[in-house]
């Protein structure tokens, strides 16, 4: 399999007053499943829209392999793809749709047939695709990014409409296909959808780079934590500072991460510092993700940014 990164350079797309791609700046690994994270309207499908060649960047560019998308001699066997699952003629079979596809790409109709069989539709090939579920659209998407065996693959929520079982088996599929040194960049609202499948994650919000690294990098943030009250609030921050310990102020009080509770309540009873609550809390993946993409206060009229 041929190795073909993808690099996203100072990439920005304003639509109006909205900048909904703001000098993004990532690289998704061959032979990696790369997780690109964020909430509703951060971004991703105009991201990957730009990546695909379907949408002009207002600046900066995104490369595949050594060019960008409308550079290469035949761009549908480098990159496979699979948008949002609504551009389906309902009146199509979803063998006729991949067969419309196929001369684009240049395959035979056998390997319709076997991309359908791949994505578990073989048994609704002949069906038309208006009476199809959501998941077998997402699988149909799937199959036509699959034709031309590219070494490139990307999928905007392909786990959208899934059910559980279809989450496991994509989640299946897609380890394969990275183990095969194929470039897998996936899209996901939900962190928890892909965290069993990702390598690497790039988390992007309101069109900004707030996170990118491999999967255990961003578990290591999810450290348990010790959440601190104390009517003595400062002069126990003096004292987490002393410690060398990370804090941050939280709700009524300090949120710490590293230090155990019983080494914080320990502390502070050499210190004379008096607490009113000391709690351990685990901090789940999601929650790290929430927080990184949680809205940043603006700054203040007048104040410079
Ligand atoms: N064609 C368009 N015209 C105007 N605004 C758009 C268009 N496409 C996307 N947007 C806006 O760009 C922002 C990012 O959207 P999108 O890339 O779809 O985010 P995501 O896929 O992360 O949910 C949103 O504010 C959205 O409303
Ligand atoms: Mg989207």
């Amino acid at each position: 399999m041929q190795s073909v990164p993808i690099h996203v350079e100072h990439l920005s797309k304003t639509f109006g007053s909205v900048r909904a791609v703001d000098d993004l700046t990532f690289t998704v690994r061959p032979g990696t499943v790369t997780g690109f994270l964020g909430p509703n309207g951060a971004g991703k499908t105009t991201t990957l829209r730009m990546v695909l060649g379907l949408c002009r960047p207002s600046s900066g560019r995104a490369v595949i392999g050594e060019r960008a998308y409308h550079d290469h001699q035949r761009p549908a066997s480098v990159v496979g793809a699979a948008l949002e699952a609504t551009g389906f003629h309902p009146g199509r079979t979803g063998l006729a749709h991949l067969l419309a596809y196929a001369p684009q790409t240049g395959v035979s109709n056998a390997r319709c047939r076997e991309v359908l069989d791949l994505v578990g539709m073989g048994f609704a090939a002949d069906r038309r695709v208006g009476g199809y579920s959501m998941g077998m659209r997402q699988r149909l998407g799937l199959a036509t990014a699959l034709l031309a065996d590219p070494p490139v693959i990307v999928l905007d929520e392909p786990a959208n409409g899934l059910d559980p079982e279809g989450i496991r088996w994509l989640r299946g599929l897609l380890r394969h296909f990275a183990e095969e040194g194929r470039t897998v960049l996936v899209s996901s609202h939900v962190l928890s959808e892909v965290q069993s499948t990702v390598d690497d994650v790039v988390i992007i919000a309101r069109g900004r780079l707030v996170h990118a690294s491999s999967l255990r990098d961003l578990a290591a943030l999810a450290a348990p934590e010790t959440y601190v009250e104390s009517p003595v609030l400062p002069r126990f921050a003096a004292l987490a500072d002393e410690r060398g310990w990370r804090h941050r102020p939280e709700s009524a009080g300090i949120a710490l991460a590293g230090p155990t509770p019983a080494e914080v309540g320990a502390a502070a009873y050499a210190s004379g510092v008096e607490l009113h609550q000391l709690t351990p809390r685990g901090v789940s993946l999601e929650d790290v993700f929430l927080r990184l993409t949680a809205d940043q206060p603006r700054p203040a009229a007048g104040e410079v940014a």
